[in-house]
């Protein structure tokens, strides 16, 4: 189907009930040029259930340079795990350079995270998302207020390439953290040794803490901002 011609609001309502594997099917069915967004978390569970149907299942990682050594272990874990490639995308150099020239390693803790998500994560996702009609992220309603009301299908305005539409897929929005650690469980699916440590929610080691009990996941990133603002704008069309 030309990605123009799907209606998503209808799809949405058709898809909001199925299951995350009836609506990576669908995704995979509908689109040839679709890619996974990995961040090296429990969101591995959407390569498990998309290489049964696409093998060769395209995948991408956002690698912003400040990722913990043990999400590193576990990209390679994962690709060797499924036998894959992952593709792995680095930041602009010339911009990192010029950021912590001028600003420093951690001007995220001064400023807010904006500028240097903005660096190492947007623009990469902007240049790899031209590419593809259509991606699937690992979003869930459950993992933050700012995605209580994230569709499972959804027309990414944010990121679609002038004059034409991108579509995006959040298949585990339904999904709550225990489901997923369900499957992972169930499925014998290596995960990112961090999880053993007290993390939940998984980002760049600068940014992320692990959580104590009765803590909500998303606690542990960028703590010291307001629960409102932890976007890193991957993801601003939710709010
Ligand atoms: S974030 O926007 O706050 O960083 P989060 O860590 O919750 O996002 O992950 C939600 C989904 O965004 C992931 O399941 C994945 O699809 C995508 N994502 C987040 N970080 C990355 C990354 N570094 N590389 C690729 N995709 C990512
Ligand atoms: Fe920079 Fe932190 Fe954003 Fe990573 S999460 S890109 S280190 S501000």
């Amino acid at each position: 189907m030309a990605n123009s011609l799907i209606n998503v609001i209808d799809l949405e309502q058709q898809l909001q009930q199925q299951s995350p594997q009836k609506i990576i099917k669908y995704a995979l069915t509908e689109f040839e040029n679709i890619a996974i967004s990995f961040s090296g978390a429990e969101d591995v569970v959407l390569i498990e259930m998309a290489r049964n149907y696409r093998p060769d299942i395209s995948v991408f990682c956002l690698d912003t340079g400040r990722l913990h050594p043990e999400t590193y272990r576990y990209i390679e874990k994962v690709r060797k795990h499924y036998g894959i490639p992952i593709e792995v995308i680095s930041p602009d150099g010339e911009a990192v350079r010029k950021l912590v020239t001028e600003k420093g390693l951690f001007s995220f803790y001064q400023d807010d995270h904006k500028e240097c998500c903005g660096i190492r994560k947007i623009e990469p996702l902007r240049k790899k998302l031209a590419e593809v009609d259509a991606w699937i992220t690992g979003q869930r309603k459950d993992q933050s207020p700012t995605r209580a009301a994230i569709p499972v299908i959804q027309n990414d305005t944010l990121f679609a390439r002038t004059n034409s539409t991108l579509t995006k897929f959040n298949p585990l929005a339904n999904w709550t953290s225990k489901e997923v650690w369900d499957y992972i469980r169930m499925c014998e699916i290596p995960y990112n040794e961090l999880h053993d440590q007290g993390y939940i929610s998984i980002g760049c080691e600068p940014c992320t803490r692990p959580v104590g009990p009765n803590q909500h996941e998303r606690e542990g990133r960028w703590w010291w901002e307001e629960a409102t603002k932890k976007e890193c704008g991957l993801h601003v069309d939710n709010t």
